[in-house]
């Protein structure tokens, strides 16, 4: 969600800051900016469109100077407007300022410098940090940010500038991501780690309560009581990170084709000879059998893949097993204690919700483990160990190999983790390994059919809203497929348990109606059956999602989607790449923007 990037270097600041920021632009932003020294005076240039726009914007009137901030703004405090975007300054254009996150006591200190006498220009939370620098200015630039710092209470990464050190950047850092990358004569700040690792690979993150101090040609760190601070330097590995669409449209539609190879991937990092194997520094054999409850916290679609990997772990450990909704999880009283294994899943690995999750269970002694894609992040480094997921960069809004490798990768951990308790016979590991092994062939061949989602995309596109249907593991792929649908189309799409459509949902059935039913659990096939006759008796039109051995069962269905037989356990990993195309051939049909769909952020750094 939203970014941020600024350089202190030799050369002109302003063509880098722009790439930077459509760098950032998959995090999703409504508004961007920047700013740069320029003869000693602060200049910027703002615009609530694209970042292309705000290119078309600068080269139309363009300043030079080799120090500046940008951002891409996802507004939390005041509309998405030129006036309420960053860069912000402060009165006597002194400061400049680009904030991620929230201001949670912007009110107190916004009243308090109102009182002394300061004009504000936005309705942002963010404006206060840059009043009160100027406060706090007594001729030393660090010592007025770190006493602006000490004052905010909430989540932020930020970079200011000051015109009376003219090849400064200082940047502070509470709760939201910041890495700091060192180059030759070039220093940059950035939320995302592809922003940095364009311009060098060694790079130092910084803590909560931590101060950069840039120039080109050095960078000293802080802590914000103004004590110098050792840090670590870390050689960036931003992987096989392809930034193009390779020929495709759109993000989405290469990262939907990408699956096989993503999954690949992530099996063959711990499937050797045959056997799931993890490298874990704490989370051994010993601890498994102290487990007594398993918690999947996390947000959207990595949720979804908890909700599939709780019931795949309570069927292969036997150990109570749940998924959590990270932004309730991390407020609700979770009993979680030392006998409790809590496994934040994140792509992005920094989600808010995810994050405060995680360190509130650590707080409580839970034993933690994540499942994480972005490599260093703040949930992988916090987690006393992580399972990566390998997808490689997502560029696209809405996950698809995200949630599939997290897929693959808690399934993964499952037959490890029932191998290591001594739940799970060899011949079953064997056997469930080797239908892991599969699942890339199986994802080929399935991706081999977006057919069927092309042709009724023309019918789907004006539909007000449609069902997604099924039990246990059908409901969880019914989950994913719902939210794929309604994030990208913006038509109303609700997933609902099949058995529970009759205590209240049944009602907003009408005639016509797609209702979509995922059928791949052998136990419960026959029971979601019925489910479907009582939507198809309100004249509801049913298209089913089936393996090949219970399609060949159905009768009484309008449509049938025919899977390949794999386990019944992984099959969400198949059973959700259909509607995937079902999602953007519609979201296609109906003329949306499907890489940045409307209010959506690609990683959600605000609670
Ligand atoms: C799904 O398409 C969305 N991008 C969203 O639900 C996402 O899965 C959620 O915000 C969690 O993100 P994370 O995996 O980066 O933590
Ligand atoms: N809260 C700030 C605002 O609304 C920053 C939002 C962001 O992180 O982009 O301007």
């Amino acid at each position: 969600m939203c970014g941020i990037i600024a350089f202190a270097e030799r050369g002109s600041v302003a063509p880098h800051l722009i790439k930077g920021l459509e760098r950032l632009e998959y995090r999703g932003y409504d508004s961007a900016g920047l700013a740069v020294m320029s003869d000693s005076v602060i200049r910027t240039c703002k615009t609530t469109k694209r970042v292309a726009e705000l290119e078309a914007k600068y080269n139309s009137a363009p300043f030079y100077g080799s120090v500046g901030i940008g951002h891409t703004r996802w507004a939390t405090h005041g509309a998405p407007t030129e006036r309420n975007a960053h860069p912000h300054l402060s009165e006597d254009g002194h400061f400049a300022v680009v904030h991620n996150g929230i201001i949670e006591n912007y009110e107190a200190l916004k009243a308090e410098l109102l009182n002394e006498g300061h004009v504000f220009k936005s309705d942002t939370d963010t404006e206060t940090i840059v009043h009160l620098v100027q406060k706090y200015y007594r001729g030393n630039f660090l010592k007025a940010v770190l006493n602006a710092a000490k004052r905010l209470e909430g989540t932020f990464a930020a970079a200011l500038m000051c015109i009376d050190e003219p090849d400064t950047v200082i940047a502070i850092r509470n709760f939201s991501p910041l890495i700091i990358g060192i180059g030759k004569d070039k220093t940059v700040a950035s939320s995302d780690i592809s922003a940095v690792a364009e311009h060098t690979k060694k790079a130092v993150y910084l803590n909560d309560g931590e101060a950069a101090v840039l120039r080109p040609d050095s960078a000293s760190f802080y802590n914000f009581n103004g004590e110098p601070v050792e840090k670590e330097l870390t050689v960036l590995d931003v992987g096989s990170g392809d930034y193009g669409k390779n020929g495709m449209a759109h993000y989405m539609l290469k990262e939907i084709f990408e699956q096989p190879d993503a999954v690949r991937r992530t099996l063959g990092a711990h499937i050797k000879n045959g056997e799931v194997a993890f490298d874990f520094s704490l989370f051994d054999g010993n601890a498994v059998r102290n487990i007594k409850k398993i918690c999947f916290v996390a947000c959207g679609s990595a949720y979804h893949a908890g909700v599939a990997a709780a019931a795949v772990f309570r069927a292969l450990t036997g150990i109570a097993s749940y998924a959590f909704i990270a932004s309730e999880f991390r407020y609700m009283e979770p009993m979680t204690d030392s006998s409790t294994l809590v496994v934040p899943i994140s792509q992005s690995g920094e989600t808010a919700d995810t994050l405060a999750s995680l360190r509130e269970a650590k707080r409580r002694g839970a034993r933690t483990v994540g499942v994480v894609n972005v490599v260093d992040s703040l949930i992988a480094k916090e987690c006393g160990d992580v399972i990566y997921t390998c997808a490689g960069q997502e560029t696209a809004v809405a996950t698809t190999k995200g949630y599939t490798t997290q897929l693959a990768a808690l399934y993964m951990f499952a037959i490890w983790f029932g191998r290591e308790l001594g739940a799970l016979a060899a011949e079953r590991e064997a056997e469930l390994t080797k239908s892991l092994t599969q699942l890339p062939h199986a994802l080929e061949i399935v991706l081999r059919s977006d057919a069927h989602a092309k042709k009724h995309a023309s019918d789907l596109k004006d539909a007000s809203s449609m069902f997604f249907i099924g039990r246990g593991l059908d409901y969880a792929a019914a989950l994913e497929a719902a939210l794929k649908m309604k994030e990208i189309t913006y038509i109303h799409a609700e997933s609902c348990p099949a058995g529970e459509l009759k205590h209240g949902t049944i009602s907003l059935v009408e005639p016509g109606m797609r209702v979509f039913a995922f059928l791949s659990q052998p136990v419960t096939a026959s029971k979601t059956v019925n489910n479907i006759k009582e939507v198809r008796a309100r004249g509801a039109y049913t298209i089913c999602c089936a393996p090949q051995s219970i399609a060949e069962r159905l009768t009484d269905i309008d449509e049938l989607i025919v899977l390949p037989d794999i386990e019944p356990l992984f099959f969400n990993i198949i059973e959700v790449v259909p509607f995937q195309f079902y999602a953007y051939y519609t979201a296609l049909a109906r003329g949306c923007d499907i890489d940045k769909p409307r209010n959506l952020a690609q990683s959600v750094t605000v609670e």
